[in-house]
């Protein structure tokens, strides 16, 4: 019986999906939004915090800021809440409405950027607000999770091992990158340990965190408009870019079978199934890393008119498909799939 003291002294680590039923393939899907921030991000933020803390950068009078799209966000909100530092986050507006009131409730303070970087994303406003207030005033920190070691640190420390103990035999491990910590992490701790795991890194298209074009990317949490500065290459073994349009069937088809997940999730799953309908997947056993729940994108990736607005009716109707309400649902009440 876990009792706490603290919010962020609880973090369920050792939960996975068995996705067999769901896409035919041997995948697990370790569930990391099982805490009290709702996502892995919470790895991320103690770690940096108590690292600071250690060093002496924060001080019972600092405000941290961070640039954040959504999770970091509340990870370090709730820390703050708890510990008593004040902390402002500065994201963007495809932060969620919900995560966005999330971060008020906990007692910190949102600053929304509104134009746009030279790579059409947001993340250079962003840091560019930031690196003004620290100059402004020495009292804020500045965390800064594209560049803290601690980040990548975390994962190192828990999320590898925990996929490890519970998979001793894993072949291939799927990571979504954003600022590339989840993912440097368990490919060092992979490599340091000499386990024979191919890691694939997941980015979504429009992303330029592997290179690539830079195009409109709409589900927070997963890629970049710059090329991570956590990531170092020559531990990934492969890259898979995934569209938002797949992204979103891929949610909308867990969520039919009753689990709820994030968009991140939707990308990191369909890139991990077309990578194993691509191989001889006999004797694979493949993780992939769910990031969050799918409650903070009720109003984005499940809802329907921010689907017709943005991706067109063609979006909302294939979607339409696999509903059991539907005539032609490819889903039976059984659980079980029609045949085409
Ligand atoms: C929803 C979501 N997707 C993807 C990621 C990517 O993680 P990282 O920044 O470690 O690359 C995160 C991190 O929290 C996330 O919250």
């Amino acid at each position: 019986m876990p009792v706490i003291r603290a919010p962020h002294d609880f973090n369920e680590g050792s939960l996975f999906v068995d996705l067999e039923s769901i896409f035919g393939y041997r995948l697990y899907l370790k569930c990391e939004g099982f805490n009290f921030a709702g996502s892995i991000k919470l790895k991320a933020a103690n770690e940096m915090v108590e690292s600071a803390e250690r060093d002496g950068s924060l001080r019972p009078d600092s405000i941290l800021v961070e640039s954040s799209s959504g999770n970091l966000g509340v990870a370090l909100s709730m820390i703050a809440a708890s510990k008593g530092y004040r902390f402002l986050c500065v994201t963007d507006p495809r932060c969620n409405l919900s995560t966005r009131l999330l971060i008020e409730a906990l007692g910190s303070q949102v600053h929304v950027v509104a134009d746009l970087d030279s790579n059409g994303g947001f993340l250079g406003t962003r840091l560019d607000y930031v690196r003004a207030l620290c100059a402004s005033d020495d009292r804020y920190v500045w965390l800064s999770q594209y560049t803290n070691p601690g980040n990548w640190r975390a994962h190192y420390r828990t999320t590898a091992p925990e996929i490890a103990s519970n998979f001793p035999q894993l072949d291939v491990l799927f990571v979504g990158a954003g600022t590339a910590g989840t993912l440097m992490g368990c490919a060092r701790w992979f490599r340091k340990w000499r386990r024979p795991v191919r890691i694939v890194a997941v980015d979504s298209v429009g992303s330029v965190a592997f290179g690539g074009k830079p195009g409109r990317r709409m589900i927070p949490g997963l890629g970049m408009s710059m090329r991570p500065p956590l990531l170092d290459e020559s531990y990934v073994d492969e890259v898979i870019r995934v569209e938002e349009a797949d992204t979103i069937h891929t949610c909308h088809r867990l969520a039919r079978r009753g689990f709820l997940f994030g968009g991140s999730t939707g990308t990191v799953v369909s890139a991990a199934t077309d990578w194993l309908a691509r191989h001889d997947t006999r004797d694979v056993t493949a993780v992939a890393i769910a990031p969050d729940l799918g409650e903070r994108y009720l109003d984005t990736v499940y809802q329907t008119n921010w689907l017709q607005d943005l991706y067109g009716d063609q979006m909302v109707e294939s979607i339409r498909v696999d509903s059991p309400w539907e005539e032609n649902s490819a889903v039976r009440p059984s659980g079980r799939r029609r045949r085409s």
